[in-house]
């Protein structure tokens, strides 16, 4: 089953109305073929794009409720009238920094869905977790929480494996390591739904860059990429988008 590629950077806390245009004008023209590419930058930037680009938008983070007294939040409607199409959900920096835990992760992941935005779901296990070999109940629980009363939303959903311990380190996981977790993922979420386990894209994060990209594209399960750091670098991110195809 030939799946298409994604490639997707998340911007994070950083950016700016210069890098904007710097992406914009980096990826216009691109041969992308069949690469899907999505950018997520703060939500402050997302109309700051052009309608003429091809690339789609997504937010990092979002409100599970439909709109009131939530100082601070955005709502599923509001990013979609500032031009976002996807939303990044469960980042590990939010599930740490900002205490969300993963009953709220699935009623963000359900929120989204039924607003028709596409959620990338980020899972991962931190380093202390691996050294005790607890990698695969800690992504179990994490996608349990999520889809085991509601796998319909599987078919609706993105899945980014992003081990704590590769993010921002330099140190990204071997395509390997990073296989043989992505096999583990696919196979867990045949439960739910095996047509959908199959066709759903999974995209490795931590510390991928243009150097270390393709081995990691090479894998069998690993669809694309969810890019930090290197995604704040155009011309380096287009290498990304390139390696892929
Ligand atoms: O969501 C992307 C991310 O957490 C990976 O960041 O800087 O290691 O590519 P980085």
């Amino acid at each position: 089953m030939q799946r298409t590629p994604l490639i997707a950077a998340n911007w994070k806390m950083n950016g700016s109305a210069a890098l904007v245009e710097e992406i914009t004008r980096e990826l216009t023209g691109l041969e992308l073929s069949d690469t899907e590419v999505l950018i997520c930058p703060p939500a402050t930037l997302i109309n700051r794009f052009s309608a003429e680009r091809n690339f789609a938008l997504g937010a990092q983070n979002v409100s599970h409720e439909k709109a009131g007294a939530f100082t601070g939040e955005l709502s599923t409607d509001l990013l979609l009238e500032a031009g976002a199409r996807f939303v990044i959900i469960g980042h590990s920096e939010r599930r740490t920094l900002n205490f969300e835990s993963d009953a709220l992760i699935a009623a963000k992941l359900a929120a989204a869905v039924n607003a028709g935005l596409t959620p990338v779901l980020c899972i991962g296990e931190t380093l202390e977790q691996r050294q005790q070999e607890k990698t695969q109940q800690v992504l179990a629980r994490q996608l349990d929480a999520v889809y085991a009363s509601q796998p319909e939303l599987l078919a609706k959903s993105v899945i980014a494996y992003e081990p704590i311990w590769a993010i921002g380190t330099g140190e990204s996981a071997t395509p390997q390591q990073a296989q043989t977790t992505h096999a583990f993922i696919r196979q867990h979420l045949k439960q739910y739904d095996t047509q959908s386990a199959i066709r759903v894209k999974l995209l490795y994060g931590g510390s991928v860059n243009a150097d270390n990209c393709a081995a990691l594209f090479d894998q069998a399960d690993i669809d694309g990429a969810l890019v930090g750091g290197a995604s704040l670098k155009p011309a380096e991110f287009a290498q990304i988008c390139l390696a892929v195809t």
